[in-house]
């Protein structure tokens, strides 16, 4: 049995953290299932960290459901939630339904997740009254980069704090089960997740959210074009494939590997026979 919403929710009245980590595909999905995460976000920043984009602009539902249905097949436990790229929520609400239907159909999601708070509270209100569950996202949303000028941090005006305020409880009023706050000032977070009875997770948002989401590849010094303030290295994993990759040219030149532990037999009589014609 996967993880619930209401399970998510009630952490928050437990006072008990919440802990959210992207994941793209299979294995990566089933380490973090096995390590009992709760929450995996299959996030469209799949478009930077995995497709080389250089935004989470181009990417498209098709890209999304083919890498949520790898999330979900790797998983037994976790919530997964499926991202819904730009544009796929904003043009009418039969549009943002039908493709809320795909991640979950099709994609084998139990949520989704969408940017924007006042301005997108009747489509959550409509995509949650269908049955399906949807965390918002305010504060920095990477699908409006253009209008945001910068991925900086937002909320530090007295006027965009109070939009934020307002749109946090919009995506509550709305149903929705959590709110993602990207790049919030600390103590603008802290006030949101108290007003909220919904849990509130964080990324470069500070510690009093009720919860915390990580970009996997940030987290494991995956991805080496740039590493967000925000994220803590974990691990060194470029450092550690380019030293296996090192070696493993070193010795496919140097003719050590394969050996004959890697390698398989077969009959002699077979290959001399061979060896005549
Ligand atoms: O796409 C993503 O990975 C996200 C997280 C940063 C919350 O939206």
């Amino acid at each position: 049995m996967r993880v619930t919403i209401s399970e998510i929710k009630e952490m928050k009245a437990k006072k008990e953290k919440i802990v959210m980590l992207t994941s793209y595909d299979y294995s990566t999905a089933k380490l973090v299932d096995e390590a009992g995460i709760p929450l995996i976000l299959v996030g469209d920043s799949l478009g930077m960290v995995l497709l080389g984009y250089e935004s989470t602009i181009p990417v498209t539902m098709d890209e999304m459901i083919h890498h949520t249905k790898a999330v979900v097949r790797g998983t037994k436990k976790a919530l997964v939630i499926g991202d819904m790229p730009f544009m796929t929520y904003h043009t009418n609400i039969s549009d943002a339904l039908r493709n809320a239907a795909r991640f979950i159909q099709e994609g084998g999601a139990q949520a989704v997740k969408l940017e924007g708070g006042v301005t997108v509270a009747e489509t959550v209100k409509r995509i949650v009254e269908c049955g399906i569950p949807v965390m918002g996202h305010i504060g920095l949303t990477p699908q409006s980069i253009h209008q945001l000028g910068g991925y900086k941090v937002q909320g530090k005006t007295p006027e965009i704090a109070e939009q934020l305020l307002k749109d946090a409880r919009a995506l509550e009023q709305a149903g929705a089960f959590a709110v993602v706050l990207e790049l919030v000032p600390a103590p603008l977070s802290n006030l949101i997740t108290q007003k909220l009875s919904i849990p509130t997770i964080g990324i470069g948002a500070g510690p009093d959210c009720d919860g915390q989401v990580q970009v996997i590849p940030d987290l494991l010094g995956l991805f080496s074009d740039f590493v967000p303030k925000h994220a803590k290295q974990y691990a060194k994993l470029a450092g550690l494939i380019r030293a296996a990759l090192a070696d493993y040219i070193a010795e496919v030149k140097a003719g050590k590997f394969p050996t004959a532990e890697h390698s398989s037999t077969m009959d002699e009589s077979l290959l001399e026979e061979l060896a005549r014609t």
